[in-house]
């Protein structure tokens, strides 16, 4: 992780994240839904951070970029956040594929880790293509555990796809504070 940053979202991060958009289409591609082609411009990025930084003032979606140098070399989601009984989140993440095999992905999803305990979140979820071998070995070394498979769940390249169901649970503490 030396030489790499990850931080929450700011206003004034869309240029940087539309290039990362741009570098890795294909890349990604395989496990993400189609995108029309304004997604990839400075302007849309821009309207997706405020939106998510907003999302994030209202306590439900925490987007953290990874940066090398003044470069977005990817980022994690914490999203879905849900309080009350059942104090969960989902996370998403991807990585430059530059910039793979070097513990981003780990080091992101540990960072949201800590987040989401100071939080006072009881569980994380993740979701994976079944053939996603790599996102499954990043949540397993990540402490996550497989529960399941939910059938025909998300629309990626034309057709309604199976997930792998993956979650961690980080304490067992009761719900801290009665607003939560
Ligand atoms: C999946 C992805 C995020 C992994 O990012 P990464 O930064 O290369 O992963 P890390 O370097 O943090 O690897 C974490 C662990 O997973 C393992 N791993 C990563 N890629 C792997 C692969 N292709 N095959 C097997 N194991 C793999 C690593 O060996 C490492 O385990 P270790 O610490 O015991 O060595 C990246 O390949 C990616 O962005 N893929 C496309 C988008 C995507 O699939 N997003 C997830 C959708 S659910």
């Amino acid at each position: 992780m030396e030489g790499y940053r990850i931080r929450g979202l700011q206003v004034g991060d869309g240029a940087a994240l539309a290039a990362a958009y741009r570098r890795n289409r294909a890349h990604l591609a395989p496990w993400d839904p189609s995108r029309q082609e304004s997604f990839y411009t400075d302007e849309v990025q821009e309207r997706e951070v405020e939106r998510n930084v907003a999302l994030a003032e209202e306590g439900r979606s925490y987007t953290y970029p990874f940066w090398r140098g003044d470069q977005v070399v990817g980022r994690i989601v914490l999203s879905n956040v849900v309080r009350g009984p059942l104090q969960s989140g989902t996370i998403g993440y991807w990585v430059d594929r530059e910039h793979q095999g070097r513990g981003l992905a780990r080091a992101g999803v540990e960072h949201v880790v800590v987040a989401a305990t100071a939080m006072g979140l009881h569980r994380l979820e993740a979701g994976t293509m079944l053939d996603n071998a790599a996102s499954q070995a990043v949540l397993r070394r990540c402490g996550f555990r497989e529960y399941g498979t939910a059938e025909r769940i998300l629309f990626i390249r034309g057709e309604w796809r199976d997930h792998l169901l993956f979650q961690r649970v980080l304490h067992d503490d009761p719900p801290g504070n009665p607003g939560r």
